[in-house]
């Protein structure tokens, strides 16, 4: 029981500095430097939703709380999309308008884990979902995948199957996947919820990149499994989308009886996600059908300059590189740290892999989305030497 001057031991689980703070070192060598540490995208988003572009006259009440269903032309607007991308017809009642996939996550964990629970957690994974569990009290059990999954006779299923045990609550799968650009095959999907159903694990669907693939056909999404729609939630989110995280506007979807559960937690949480935002978030579904597909087009082309430059495997999808960069740290050094700080005297900020997982020290992430193409490629240059330089 903490008391006063301490804090609770899940506070103790997560770190503010998610991301490395290298900005200082930086900032002191360099006058341009390039943040692609940060996962986002230089684009702005479409006019109509865009914020300046929130209008009380057309909307009244413009800032007043929201239902906390969420505000159902966003709910109608969401549905359409689902339609076509996913051909699927979403109930209205099972779909929750939540502040960005981040507290649809946060909330749903709320909803389904006890203290002690464990969550199979495919890594590398995007930082914020191991905090979000833990955070509860819950445990991220960490399981090497992503990274393996060319790895000769590596075998997905055994892999979760040999991470389970009679705590396991749920199983989190993100794809395309942040960090390493990967796109799961169906086979491997098929694998992972062979694992879920012979256990009577939730499966948490991490739909974020569902927009951002580069090299085939849009993937299958995984809620949309026969079988495990009954134990399936969703969480989509605009913000890489629709170029809108600042916005907040994301979306969690599932069966009946735990949807409820979800929405009454959601009151507790942030109510509801911002209004002007949910308004601003019609306007990006309805009319940015375009500019997702410019984005795709863009970040495919960024994506494939940063690999080439760097000589690592182009990504599938999503908007980072996962790039192992052991045979560039000296004798004895054993995580990131130093490259990383040779980066920053370069002017260039990256993600620790550690962040991504624990069995990732030796790795680093880049975002080639965070900075415009000019930028990009400036950044590549100074990272090239680097990169190809062997210290081993
Ligand atoms: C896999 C994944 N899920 C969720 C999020 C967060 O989404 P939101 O901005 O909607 O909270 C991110 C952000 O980087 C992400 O990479």
């Amino acid at each position: 029981m903490p008391r006063f001057p301490n804090v609770s031991k899940h506070a103790h689980s997560v770190s503010a500095r998610v991301y490395s703070n290298l900005e200082q070192r930086a900032l002191a060598k360099n006058e341009a430097i390039y943040r692609l540490h940060v996962g986002d995208t230089y684009r702005d988003p479409v006019a109509a939703a865009r914020a300046e572009n929130q209008l009380s006259a057309e909307h009244p009440g413009l800032h007043k709380y929201a239902p906390v269903h969420g505000e159902p032309s966003l709910i109608e607007a969401f549905i359409a999309y689902v339609e076509a991308r996913h051909d699927e017809t979403l109930n209205p009642d099972l779909v929750q308008v939540m502040s960005g996939a981040t507290a649809g996550l946060s909330v749903v964990c709320q909803v389904l884990l006890e203290p002690g629970d464990e969550v199979l957690l495919p890594s590398p994974f995007w930082p914020l979902s191991r905090g979000i569990i833990a955070t509860k009290g819950a445990v991220p059990v960490q399981v090497p995948f992503y990274t393996r999954l060319d790895e000769p006779g590596f075998d997905a299923e055994a892999a979760l199957e040999s991470a389970v045990t009679d705590r396991t609550v749920a199983l989190y799968v993100n794809t395309p996947n942040n960090p390493s650009g990967r796109v799961l095959p169906d086979a491997t999907v098929d694998a992972m919820m062979r694992v879920a159903t012979r256990h009577g694990l939730w499966v948490l669907c991490d739909e974020a990149y569902e927009e951002i693939y580069f090299d085939r056909e849009p993937p299958d999404a995984v809620w949309k499994r026969r079988g495990i729609r009954d134990r399936a939630i969703a969480f989509h989110t605009l913000s890489k989308t629709y170029g809108f995280a600042g916005a907040r506007v994301g979306f969690t979807h599932g069966p009946e009886g735990v949807m409820a559960a979800i929405r009454g937690m959601q009151t507790f949480h942030t109510y509801c996600a911002p209004r002007p935002m949910q308004f601003g978030a019609v306007g990006a579904l309805q009319q940015g059908g375009t500019w997702v597909e410019e984005s795709r087009s863009l970040y495919r082309e960024a994506g494939y300059q940063a690999a080439d430059a760097l000589g690592v495997p182009r990504p599938e999808g999503g908007t980072f590189l996962f790039i192992d960069v052991s045979a560039q740290l000296g004798p004895g050094q054993e995580d990131c740290s130093a490259f990383l700080e040779r980066c920053a005297d370069a002017g260039v900020l990256l993600t620790p892999g550690r962040s991504c997982g624990a069995d990732y020290p030796k790795w680093v992430r880049l975002c080639f989305t965070s900075v415009p193409p000019d930028q990009l490629a400036a950044a590549l240059e100074k990272l090239k030497p680097l990169v190809g330089t062997s210290l081993a």
